[in-house]
């Protein structure tokens, strides 16, 4: 009797022992899927935005000559329904006659940048002269939106060979022009500057026309199908 009850206590222990380990084995490969699915799905949320970013080619657009009190605001709703933001090289003589176009810009967060006062080629002019364009027209954008501009787009491309204030300033040239301001109509200066983009391309436009505004926008819509990606000159220049 006294033996039959010790076999049994055994027994006991072993089946106990037994239904113990596999709870355990069942909990342990429950963690282990649980541990699996959480990875997978943080390694997901990680990859794809990721993945997204660097499959898009940067493109800036650059529009000159403005402010223009019609055609500068029609192309401002325009990127902001797409979402886009561009720079802006400004005439200090455009800016003095039309501050609510320069402040609705800089509030729709686009870079602005001189383009001189009177748009005349600076390498031309005294250093005084050409001192003259570029500070007048920084200070007139200062009283407007707080904000010093850092960027210069001489006039034809033509450097001052002399200035205090351009030597504090990034130059900023352009790669692809399809000359929007001569002669072209809205499609000619879409396809042109379609054919002729590559990836960090800096865009030149100008925002004083009809034709030039529907063909940014058009442009904007083509390259976004292209995979481009739209943004300001400093991301071109220094990322
Ligand atoms: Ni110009």
């Amino acid at each position: 009797m006294k033996k039959a009850a010790k076999l049994l206590f055994c027994l006991n222990l072993l089946i106990l022992t037994v239904l113990a380990f596999k709870v355990l084995t069942v909990r342990l490969m429950e963690i282990k899927e649980e541990g699996r699915l959480i990875s997978t799905q943080s390694d997901n949320v990680k990859a794809e935005p990721a993945a997204e970013d660097s499959q898009k080619k940067k493109v800036a657009l650059t529009f000159d000559d403005g402010p223009d009190p019609e055609y500068t605001k029609k192309l401002l709703d325009g990127l902001k329904e797409r979402d886009v933001k561009a720079t802006f090289f400004l005439l200090g003589k455009q800016v003095a006659l039309y501050p609510d176009v320069v402040k609705k810009m800089h509030k729709e967060g686009h870079v602005i940048g001189n383009h001189s006062y009177d748009h005349v080629n600076l390498a031309t002019l005294s250093a005084t002269d050409a001192e003259n364009q570029i500070k007048k027209t920084n200070e007139l954008l200062h009283q407007i939106t707080g904000e010093y501009p850092e960027y210069l787009r001489p006039p034809f491309g033509n450097e001052p060979k002399e200035s205090a204030s351009a030597k504090d300033m990034i130059t900023v040239l352009w790669n692809v022009d399809p000359l929007d301001w001569c002669c072209g109509s809205s499609s000619k200066i879409v396809s042109k500057v379609v054919k002729d983009v590559e990836e960090n391309d800096i865009i030149l436009l100008h925002d004083a026309s009809e034709s030039s505004v529907k063909a940014a926008l058009a442009i904007v819509d083509q390259l976004k199908k292209d995979g481009y990606e739209f943004v300001t000159v400093e991301e071109i220049l220094f990322e």
